[in-house]
């Protein structure tokens, strides 16, 4: 049988990545190109998407507490707003060129929403959400990324209610959970930190039999407010992950399907409802295991970059399977296994071996280890 597959221009992204203002070989940059083109790809304003279906279901809660939308934001924020207007110390692993995409040294691609929590308190909004792509260097599996999407929410308080946030930000966010997963969810709440918060929450629910953590949040911090001008004031903000939603929610089992361009995967959303999708192929896996001696500057991270841009989405999963220091040099070396899978299709042994010998040659040059 000959499967026939359409492959739909519209959903092809154009980019809106400002290449001239911010040059991809300037200093202290490390964003590939793979990254920057799909900046603008808005996959969260598509509305047949299931991103774009969890975010309008998402505002249909908000919307008629008085909550405004803010989903075109550009994702190109300084690492003030990322970072310090939010408290995020100076020495934060988050802000590491190995976990963040860094255009030059002091603007990046946002690694959350909250980044937009100044600004807006800035001019004066008191309710208002922001959905948007963020971006993370990270492993690579079923649910990881580089870029995936948030939704954070900002309630403002007037003074005579500020006895109420605590409560309420809990209750609201409850009622979201079973506006999402149904009235008869179990959930939980687990007291945690966040340095733009306090105190700080997480909201997990039960969900086949594991606690699954939906969201972030807290009443804000008083430094936050008060550097955007809002000293007097209090109020609460969460922040949710929807590709994480949506993976339950949907039953998406593979987060690179968000990605992909398949009339198989699309044309199951196009009713705009949370349906359940129905996977249309499953091909299998193909194993590639590379070793090698550390330098001392390796991080995974900078491996996981060179494989997603050799291979694109065919990567599913990059994973340490050994490591051993040898007794006399006392060098190091890993071996990592990466298995290659389409989402869409079946690879051919010669095309994955292609992929995997440019990998190699690319980690040698790259990363200057020595392959074993
Ligand atoms: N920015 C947090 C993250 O990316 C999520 C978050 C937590 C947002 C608590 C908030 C909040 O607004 O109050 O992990």
């Amino acid at each position: 049988m000959i499967l026939r597959r359409v492959w739909r221009c519209t959903r092809r992204s154009f980019s809106s990545f400002p290449y001239n203002r911010y040059p991809l070989d300037a200093p202290n940059c490390n964003v590939p190109r793979n990254i920057a083109k799909r900046v603008g790809t808005n996959l969260h304003r598509q509305p047949q998407h299931p991103l774009g279906i969890l975010q309008r279901r998402i505002l249909e809660f908000w919307q008629p507490h008085g909550f405004q939308l803010y989903d075109q934001l550009s994702p190109i924020v300084s690492t003030t707003h990322n970072f310090d207007h939010l408290r995020i110390p100076s020495d934060h692993v988050s802000r590491s060129p190995s976990d963040t995409y860094y255009l030059n040294a002091t603007t990046v691609l946002r690694t959350h929403t909250s980044a937009h929590q100044h600004e807006l308190l800035k001019t004066g909004q008191n309710r208002f959400l922001v959905a948007g792509d963020v971006y993370r260097r990270d492993e690579i599996d079923r649910s990881h990324y580089p870029i995936f999407h948030q939704m954070e929410g900002v309630k403002i308080f007037a003074p005579h209610e500020q006895n109420l946030i605590q409560s309420e930000l809990k209750e609201s966010l409850e009622q979201l959970a079973e506006h999402l997963f149904g009235q008869h969810i179990t959930k939980r709440w687990i007291d945690t930190y966040f340095p733009f918060t306090e105190p700080s929450f997480e909201l997990e629910i039960l969900f086949e039999g594991e606690w699954l953590e939906v969201l972030g949040c807290g009443v804000i911090h008083p430094e936050v407010l008060a550097k955007a001008g809002r000293g007097e004031q209090m109020g609460y903000a969460f922040g949710l992950g929807l590709e994480r939603l949506a993976m339950v929610l949907f039953q998406i089992p593979d987060i690179r399907l968000f990605w992909t361009h398949d009339e198989r995967f699309h044309r199951q959303f196009a009713s705009g409802e949370i349906v359940r999708f129905e996977p249309y192929s499953k091909f299998p896996p193909c194993f590639k295991d590379i070793s090698f001696w550390l330098e001392s500057a390796f991080h995974v991270n900078d491996l996981n970059e060179i494989v997603r841009d050799v291979a694109g989405d065919l990567v599913e999963r990059v994973w340490l399977i050994d490591d051993f220091v040898h007794p006399k040099t006392g060098k190091t070396s890993h071996c990592y296994r990466i298995a290659y899978r389409s989402m869409d299709r079946s690879l051919t042994n010669e095309e994955i071996d292609d992929l995997q010998e440019v990998v190699r040659n690319r980690v040698v040059n790259d990363l200057g280890v020595i392959l074993r």
